[in-house]
């Protein structure tokens, strides 16, 4: 199984995060503070560390919530590359608002420094927030995967247009390099174009590692050609299973080997002792919001919830009249946790209205949620966001990780030093010839 950290703001995934105790509300800006989240997962032997990245935040909760990326990913990744050894660095990089020469300079640098540990999150951007930031638009999905497919290959050219053995560097002969063996690649398409040669040797694990988020039939494309991983977004096991099930087809379509991708969907931890304090930590996190989140519990349950009364848990006739919103995949949940009789405010501290499906509890009901989508074929590993990154990354690395070793789901330690290795993803150099 694979388990990747979410590393967004450096604070947490849950609003709130910056300002619980023990959190520096400077975090924000302290590359200190990744670099210690990073050494976190890496002491749990997570497989890769994720970043995200517009960048296009609207700041519209400035005044109360801190943005939610990284000041900047590749900076942040070049500080926790120096101070790790085995963790796989991942971050997102924009295929419609850069240009395939700075992707690929930058990822292959920090390949090179990392010895062979960086991938590279290729997506399109979907925000006009984002588009707005490059005074743009966001264009068709037409051109945005037209461009991407281009990108890709782009950058993946210029990674292979230094040969592999021609780095020479003979201090006696005084050669350093084989002239012949590093080309450009002369590449023109309708969106990108390149001549090339990029000047950076191999790394140890030849060249980045793809990772795709997306949901759309062209994202499957794209991803079924190029990526060895997505990062995915499912609220339940049938609808993780089938968008498993559309990546490893599109994999197939392209000559691959459909286990040459693998699909690692998103999983939100509140962990602590028991479900009582896991439940209070979060009222504590986020618990201002939920007068306003009983609103759209309503809508999800389809009954009227008394705003005044969260401390209530639903009446029998309220059970009894609750439909789950076929709008809202998190609904059957919601209505799940309600019937077992929690107060309005407890079902709202499950996390029933979140991202991605959340566990607030003891690290064993983590790894049986792990066990079984993994089971079920819905999953090749998870990427985890902790609440609190301060100590929520901990609390997953102690409570969690040690089940999933015992169950036999886990690796013990690192086989290998590259991601392309924790990943068991092929060698490749260049672009794929099979595509
Ligand atoms: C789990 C997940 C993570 C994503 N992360 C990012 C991100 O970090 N930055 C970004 O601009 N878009 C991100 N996206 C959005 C995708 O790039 C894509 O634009 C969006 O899913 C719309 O899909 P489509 O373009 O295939 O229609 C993410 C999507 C998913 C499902």
């Amino acid at each position: 199984m694979l388990i990747g950290l979410h590393l967004g703001n450096g604070y947490g995934s849950q609003p709130g995060a910056w300002r619980m105790p023990g959190v520096d509300p400077m975090s924000y800006t302290s590359f200190d503070a990744r670099v210690k989240q990073a050494q976190a997962a890496e002491r749990g032997k997570f497989q890769f560390i994720f970043l995200p990245d517009g960048p296009g935040a609207v700041l519209a909760d400035i005044g109360t919530e801190a943005p939610a990326f990284n000041l900047d990913v590749m900076m942040t990744l070049a500080a926790v590359a120096r101070e790790t050894r085995y963790i796989g660095l991942v971050a997102t990089g924009s295929t419609t608002f850069n240009e395939p020469f700075n992707l690929a300079r930058q990822f292959k640098a920090l390949d090179v420094m990392s010895h062979g540990r960086a991938g590279w999150n290729a997506i399109t951007s979907s925000g006009e927030d984002v588009a707005a930031n490059y005074g743009r638009k966001i264009p068709s999905s037409e051109d945005r995967y037209g461009r991407a497919h281009e990108v890709v290959q782009l950058i993946q050219s210029l990674w292979g247009s230094w040969g592999k053995e021609a780095w020479i560097h003979n201090q006696q002969t005084g050669e350093f390099a084989k002239r012949d063996q590093i080309l450009p690649v002369n590449l023109q398409g309708k969106f990108v174009g390149s001549r090339g040669p990029l000047y950076i040797p191999p790394s140890a694990q030849g060249q980045p590692i793809i990772f795709h988020a997306g949901g759309s039939p062209n994202a499957h494309e794209l991803a079924g050609r190029y990526a060895n991983a997505v990062i995915g977004a499912a609220f339940t096991i049938e609808d993780a299973r089938n968008q498993r099930n559309a990546f490893r087809a599109a994999a197939k379509r392209y000559g691959r080997d459909p286990d040459e991708i693998k699909y690692i969907p998103g999983l939100m931890t509140t962990i602590a002792k028991d479900r009582r304090s896991a439940l209070d930590r979060r009222i504590q996190l986020t618990g201002n919001s939920f007068p306003q989140r009983a609103g759209y519990l309503q809508q999800m349950l389809g009954i009227p919830l008394n705003p005044s009364a969260l401390d209530q848990p639903l009446s029998q006739q309220q059970l009894n009249a609750a439909r789950p919103s076929p709008y809202d995949p998190r609904s059957s949940h919601a209505l799940k946790i309600a019937k077992e009789g929690w107060s309005v405010r407890d079902i709202l501290a499950h996390g029933v209205i979140d991202y991605h499906p959340v566990i607030v509890g003891p690290g064993i009901e983590a790894a049986d949620h792990m066990l079984e989508w993994f089971e079920a074929g819905a999953a090749d590993g998870f990427w985890i966001s902790p609440d609190i990154n301060s100590d929520g990354i901990d609390a997953f690395v102690d409570e969690v990780v040690p089940i999933l070793q015992e169950r036999g789901l886990f690796h013990y330690d690192y086989a290998g030093k590259t991601l392309r290795e924790h990943l068991g993803a092929p060698d490749q150099y260049g672009i794929d010839p099979r595509i």
